[in-house]
């Protein structure tokens, strides 16, 4: 009995010569079990085997192409592996399953009545981590659209939409691709600007993720219209000072270029602009005026503005300018509101140190006066000179409260 290169290529047609050849078998049957797989993994299709009497085992794929003849491959595929064969069991292995794999595998024991059994191998296709597909973009006061998707699964996957722990509930669709399936869950939420980034989960289960689930992160994305703030310099600005205007600009998308300008006039020339920054150096009057600070993204525009007056400086010699003298530092550093006020604060400690220079020279001259008199004889024609430096003495009580002048006339007196 060499024919079994033969039968290799006419398989289909070897049925019915079979039937009149090989000898009668009672009892023989087949067994096949049903199979389930994981999409990727590998396939074990068994064909048990009852009162196995030699006769041919044929086993065909669910286009009904032989696989195996009685051991013997068939058909090109090295997917396929025949890894026992005995009396009782034939098993054969599928690697790489894919869903085009699935169908009824047939179990043939070529007998006199001709003997099947199906096998039939289900394949599961594990949903990938969903994917979020925005399909309105979240701007400020509005309503946004997202849809979670999970393009392939068998059987299809199951999504939802948490949010802070609490499911959003959205619409579920399913679209049959081939034996696979497209699963969506699309919500629509309404968003405000302090939403921007908030933390959203997708998740995907599937029975033959056995209580684990595929997740999503998303953190949303809503936009809005700028904000612009000028931050104002702390006090007053004088000539010669340097100037740092800061532009805070929010929005989403953040606006990327910042626009300065000077109301109704140019920049000054010196003005260097860097990033939001406005940088003015040797402030002088003629940076006087209302600065503008702009910025818009696809979301609005907004601005701010800041009028910059600039006072003349205390010392005011614009052509010096330069080295500062001390008390200008002292105004610099406490930069009191008002220049009036400042300048006359300057004044009154020139006039108070002249003051206390003459005091402290009268005191001296009276000593010294004192001191000649109490030596000299007391005489009566200098009484009038002295009640001259009497009335000094007074004077000097009534600005230093001090005992020197009183002491001299008691001095005197004696
Ligand atoms: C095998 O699967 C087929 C098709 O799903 C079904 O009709 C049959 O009853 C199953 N057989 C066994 C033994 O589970
Ligand atoms: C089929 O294969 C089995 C096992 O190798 C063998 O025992 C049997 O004789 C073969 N049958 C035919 C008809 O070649
Ligand atoms: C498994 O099969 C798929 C197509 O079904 C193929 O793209 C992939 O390369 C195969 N993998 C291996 C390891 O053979
Ligand atoms: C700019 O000029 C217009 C018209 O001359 C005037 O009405 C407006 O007050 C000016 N604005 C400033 C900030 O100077
Ligand atoms: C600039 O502003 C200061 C303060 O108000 C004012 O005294 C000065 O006259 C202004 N100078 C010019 C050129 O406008």
């Amino acid at each position: 009995m060499a024919f079994s290169s033969f039968w290799k290529y006419c398989a289909p047609l070897s049925l019915l010569l079979l039937l009149s050849c090989s000898h009668t078998a009672r009892g023989q049957a087949v067994e096949a079990e049903n199979v389930t797989v994981l999409e990727g993994g590998s396939a074990h299709i068994s064909c048990r085997l009852q009162n196995y009497d030699g006769s041919i085992v044929v086993i065909q794929n669910p286009r009904r192409q032989t696989l195996f003849f009685n051991g013997t491959r068939a058909l090109k595929d090295d997917r396929f592996q025949m890894v026992l064969f005995s009396p009782q069991l034939v098993r054969i292995t599928l690697t790489n399953v894919s869903v085009s794999d699935e169908g009824g595998y047939f179990c043939q024991l070529y007998t006199d009545d001709t003997h099947h059994q199906v096998a039939t191998l289900s394949v599961v296709v594990l949903p990938e981590v969903p994917i979020v597909e925005v399909k309105k973009e979240a701007v400020e006061g509005g309503l946004m659209e997202l849809s979670c998707v999970s393009p392939r699964s068998k059987p299809p996957a199951t999504l939802r939409w948490v949010r802070d722990r609490r499911e959003i509930p959205g619409v579920i669709s399913q679209q049959e691709n081939g034996k696979t399936v497209s699963v969506s869950n699309t919500i629509r939420i309404p968003v405000e600007r302090k939403d921007n980034g908030a933390a959203l989960i997708c998740e995907a289960f599937h029975p033959a993720l056995v209580g684990q689930k595929r997740v999503r992160h998303y953190s949303l994305d809503v936009h809005f219209a700028p904000t612009v703030k000028i931050i104002p310099p702390q006090g007053i600005l004088r000539e010669g000072d340097s100037l740092s205007l800061t532009c805070s600009v929010t929005g989403n998308p953040l606006p990327r270029d910042i626009h300065w300008t000077r109301v109704n006039d140019t920049l000054p020339e010196r003005a260097e602009k860097t990033g939001n920054i406005l940088h003015m150096s040797r402030l002088s009057q003629s940076h006087n005026g209302t600065y503008l600070c702009q910025a818009h993204n696809n979301y609005g525009r907004a601005a701010d503005h800041y009028t910059l007056l600039v006072y003349v400086s205390p010392t005011s010699h614009p052509a010096i300018a330069q080295p500062t003298p001390p008390s200008f530092r002292f105004s610099d550093v406490h930069k009191d509101p008002g220049a009036v006020v400042e300048t006359h604060s300057a004044v009154p400690y020139a006039v108070i140190g002249g003051i206390l220079a003459l005091l402290v020279f009268t005191i001296i001259c009276v000593l010294i006066v004192t001191i000649w008199c109490s030596v000299r004889q007391k005489g009566s024609y200098l009484t009038h000179e002295a009640s001259g430096l009497d009335e000094h003495g007074e004077v000097q009580e009534a600005f230093l409260n001090g005992n020197d002048a009183s002491q001299g006339k008691k001095e005197y007196l004696l």
